[in-house]
């Protein structure tokens, strides 16, 4: 048996392979759109304006910060209980669920980091119509209408949002299933039907291993209804697709029956919406009229296709909707399948057409509206009410957390591809980055590392010495990164798979059995994740002794978490499947987060709860930015894919995943040697950089281009390595905030409209501004400097140019479009080394451009790069830098610091500055002492040599 399964096994992975090889993109078919969603068809139907929902007023009830309303749904009579919060920093939570459901429904768990702080609401009036009420910032109200129910969020006389003013709330509450018998014909036809389409499809043997095949099983079951004439009074009880649902092969059991939800939210003088990742398209986000909706669900989409609003491999339910006036946000909390439809008023009208209308007098207010539905659970919704985007950053953060603050080397770069073969390869490469001195940190393992894809452990023979290998790598102050999947092989002889077994930790058939499916080891189990004592065992499994040939310096990638299942609908698991008594499909979206949760822990623990970790993953929801890092999966070695990673990168640090790359060169296929280039030249510049690769690309080292592009990538990677100051001081900042590290123009400049579409440029910080070359024979860029009368200075020529502009900019290969903001410090350090170990104590230059005011400011902080001690033990620096009246200070930030460090400044570099006809260093003890200097009276630069401070001291530099 176990033979003819390993059989099986072999046959599919080699089915598959042959598949990966001839695809060339993605099989929309494997993926349902919202009309083959039996849910999302369903509620799409529904038309704006005829809501029936009506607010039971003398239900009403007001307690503190809590408001309770019933409402009643006129045609089914079915009741649901309104919540409304006013939540302290500008938020109100708005929850909706049955009045008494037959059983409870699914309400997200560990995704808010603690119950939202509260804040009093007060009554204003009330009558037979509606109440007002006060939320408690001035002017600020919510208006509640009875009939149809509706709310109105005011502040003064301004509408900021409406919620079901369109009427599109729809709550399919839980119900006995009435129609057994129709139900069982109907699903016999659909079940023949089913049969019969697979044996008449040309590719049967295809369709039966891999899900391929039939497709809408549920239109006869809707025409068997037809057929028997069943009308009955409550219609939501016939709609097809409600108590079980066919797509492809696989039948979705639906032993709940319908169960989704959907309301609508209207955001006038708003024509800007951004947000929900994960998809690959630009960042402002395009209404759906006429097409599918934005899709979330978390899904492992092979060679996912551009510009488009189909689902990845993440999901995060955030929107920002954003006016030069003022910035929202909605959080909707839930786990399920969920679509976001976008429609606009204005969208679509030229300008000229906007224009006329405005002549003609006809302009209407723009108006952005957007419909939420999803598949189970309750509608728990955060009104976030800004004003300005870094407000609404703050308040998303205050709910669900920051981004953790990485180990210092993981911002630098990481070496991967599927895969490094063994211990010799790896260290081939790691020796061929010295031998051409190239900085790299990290080298990664694929799935090809361990004993047969039993995660864990390692291929005895590829890898037999794995502590040798991270010793030499720890020796060169190197780090590793190796995958832990969490398909676990089904083999009674693999510890890991036996221990989950015995302690009942696997998902559940929704006949109570061990969930199975395939993946890369063949059948795989896979761990129930949001049991929180399997995450606490899984956590276990990364200790010194659990995890054989573990240490310190190897750390983790989780990957296909979605979670992925080859022969699962949709290439995921199935919807019924059981975690304790909740449906997959309540939880879908969370999976991946409790894996790479689980994981984070695991880490943490191995060191005693020291040593910060470090966890990428592909899966991901709200919440995730708190452990760790995301990669925006399987791209491809082409032009738009490059040009793809800053809006997908953009997109995820709006809703605080700020630690986010794309894998440089693409994935899948071979990149030519200039996309290459391109490519290391924008990924210096993103936050997270790892070079990543397809098992059956042609290897692609950065050094095996010729000696020419081998050093346009090194000094791509000299310049990352230069700025990891500047980075860290970003991640730690975001870390406090929330604030995106790489972030839209618009958010800086929240009243330029020229910033609001665009995604080829970005800010780093407030402070740099990058615009990488991502056209295939680039001899030029034109990059939009915002900022009237800011002025920007190129980082290369230190040329200073004026705000507010596009800035023709002729490029070479070696270009790399960056600006540093005038009226900003950067620190960097220069000096060249093998890995950010090694630059631990090297000494600091600081950019200071000058604003047309001759002013800066900028920050710095520092700490051992890799422990929780800034947490515990406040071991860190944090400077600030102030330049004014011609005198550069550097001040305690924060005074709870600890840290010291023996780096010391190395330079100064003024950019815009005069000659000074002296310089001079007034040091903490008092003393002061001239400094060397030189000026470039071309390029208006001066740098100052060696003041040779403590970087943690206080000091002035004064220029006469
Ligand atoms: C899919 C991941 O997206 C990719 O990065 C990885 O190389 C393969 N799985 C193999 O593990």
């Amino acid at each position: 048996m176990a033979a003819f399964t390993e059989r099986m096994g072999c046959l599919f992975l080699a089915w598959l392979a042959l598949c990966l090889a001839l695809a060339q993109a993605v099989d929309r078919s494997n993926f349902k759109t919202c009309d083959q969603s039996a849910f999302c068809k369903r509620q799409r139907a529904v038309q704006p304006g005829q809501s029936p929902y009506r607010a039971l007023l003398d239900t009403l009830q007001l307690t503190d910060s809590r408001l309770s309303l019933q409402l009643i749904n006129d045609i089914n009579k079915v009741h649901l209980l309104l919540e409304l919060y006013g939540l302290q920093g500008n938020m109100t939570r708005i929850k909706i669920n049955e009045l008494k459901p037959l059983k409870p429904r699914y309400e997200v768990p560990d995704v808010l980091i603690s119950d939202p702080p509260t804040r009093p609401l007060s009554m204003v009036s009330r009558d037979e119509n509606g109440a007002v009420l006060a939320l408690g910032p001035p002017g600020q109200r919510v208006i509640v209408s009875a009939r149809p129910f509706r709310l109105d969020v005011m502040e003064g006389p301004q509408l900021l949002l409406s919620v079901n003013s369109r009427g599109l709330l729809v709550f399919e509450h839980l119900r006995e299933r009435k129609d057994t018998l129709s139900h069982k014909i109907s699903s016999t036809v659909g079940s023949m039907w089913d049969k019969m389409k697979s044996i008449f499809s040309s590719d049967t043997s295809k369709d039966a291993l891999a899900g391929e095949g039939a497709e809408g099983a549920d239109v006869p079951a809707k025409e068997g209804a037809e057929k028997d004439g069943e009308q009955e009074k409550d219609k939501d009880d016939e709609q097809p697709g409600m108590w079980e649902e066919t797509f492809k092969t696989h039948t979705d059991s639906k032993p709940n029956g319908p169960t989704s939800i959907s309301l609508d939210f209207s955001f006038p003088g708003v024509e800007n919406v951004y947000g929900i990742p994960e998809h690959a398209d630009n960042l402002k986000l395009k209404t759906t009229d006429g097409g599918d909706p934005y899709r979330l669900y978390n899904l492992d989409v092979f060679q996912y296709e551009l510009y488009n609003p189909m689902a990845l491999y993440g999901a995060v339910p955030v929107m920002l909707a954003h006016s030069p006036q003022r910035t929202m946000g909605i959080f909707w909390l839930n786990a399920a399948e969920t679509w976001v439809d976008i429609s606009s008023n204005t969208a679509g009208k030229t300008v000229f057409g906007q224009m006329l209308d405005y002549v003609q007098g006809a302009s209407e207010t723009p108006q952005t509206d957007v419909r939420w539905i999803s598949e189970s659970g309750i509608i728990d919704v955060f009104l976030l009410l800004g004003p300005r985007p870094a407000d609404v950053f703050t308040q998303y953060a205050s709910l669900t957390g920051t981004q953790a603050l990485p180990p210092l080397f993981s911002l630098a770069y990481h070496q991967c591809r599927w895969n490094y073969n063994d211990q010799d390869d790896v260290r081939a490469v790691d020796a061929g980055f010295d031998e051409h001195d190239i900085p790299y940190d990290v080298i990664w393992l694929d799935i090809e590392h361990a004993d047969g894809k039993r995660y864990f452990t390692w291929d005895p023979n590829k890898f037999p010495t794995p502590r040798d290998m991270l010793q030499g790598l720890e020796d060169k102050r190197r780090k590793m990164v190796a995958i832990v999947d969490p398909h676990i092989k089904v083999d009674t002889n693999y510890k890991i798979h036996n221990e989950i077994r015995s302690k009942n930790f696997y998902v559940k058939t929704k006949d109570g059995n061990d969930y199975e499916g395939w993946c890369w080891p063949g059948s795989a189990g896979y761990p129930d994740f949001t049991k929180p004592e399997m995450r606490a065992w899984w956590a276990s499994m990364f200790s010194y002794d659990q995890y054989e040939g573990s240490m310190a310096n190897l750390y983790t990638w989780n990957d296909m978490n979605e979670p992925s299942v080859f022969n699962g609908p949709e290439v995921t698991m199935h919807k019924d499947a059981l975690h304790g008594p909740w449906e997959h499909r309540d939880l879908h979206n969370l999976y991946g987060l409790y894996v790479q949760m689980a994981t984070t822990e695991g880490l943490v623990q191995r060191s005693g709860g020291v040593e910060r970790p470090f966890v990428l993953t592909r899966a991901f929801f709200a919440g995730s930015q708190r452990f760790g890092a995301v990669w925006t999966g399987d791209n491809a070695a082409e032009w738009d894919h490059l040009k793809i990673s800053l809006p997908m990168c953009l997109s995820l640090g709006l809703v605080g995943i700020s630690f986010c790359g794309a894998d440089v060169g693409g994935f899948f296929k071979s990149p030519s040697t200039e996309l290459l280039v391109r490519w290391y030249q924008a990924g210096a510049y993103q936050p997270f950089i790892r070079a990543h690769a397809h098992l059956d690309t042609p290897r692609r080292e950065p050094w095996l281009f010729g000696s020419e592009n081998t050093a346009l990538i090194r000094e791509a990677l000299r310049q990352r390595y230069a700025l990891l100051p500047y980075w860290y001081t970003l991640f730690y900042s975001t870390h406090l905030s929330g604030h995106p590290v790489m972030r839209p123009l618009w958010v800086e400049y929240p009243d330029d409209a020229t910033t609001f579409s665009m995604d080829d440029q970005y800010l780093l910080g407030r402070d740099m501004l990058v615009h990488p070359v991502t056209e295939e024979g680039s001899r030029s860029v034109t990059a939009y400097l915002p900022g009237k009368g800011e002025v920007w200075y190129d980082v290369h020529t230190f040329q200073k140019h004026k705000g507010a502009q596009n800035l023709y900019i002729p490029v070479t290969m070696s270009s790399i479009p960056v600006f540093q903001r005038g009226g900003s410090i950067i620190p960097r350090k220069d000096r060249v080394r093998r890995s950010s170990s090694c630059m631990t104590n090297d000494p600091y230059t600081l950019y200071v451009a000058l604003s047309p005011q001759n002013t800066a400011e900028g920050e710095l902080f520092v700490d051992d790069g890799h422990t929780f001690k800034y947490q515990t033990d406040s071991q860190y620096i944090h400077r600030k830098f102030i330049f004014a009246n011609q005198s550069l200070t550097s001040q305690n930030a924060d005074p709870k610091g600890q840290f010291s460090t023996p780096a010391w400044l190395e330079r100064v570099v003024i950019l815009g500055a005069q000659k000074p006809s002296a310089v001079t260093l007034h040091a903490a003890d008092g003393s002061q002492s001239p400094l060397e200097f030189d000026f470039d009276a071309h390029t208006a630069v001066l740098t100052l040599r060696k003041p040779a401070v403590n970087v943690g001291a206080d000091w002035t530099i004064v220029l006469r």
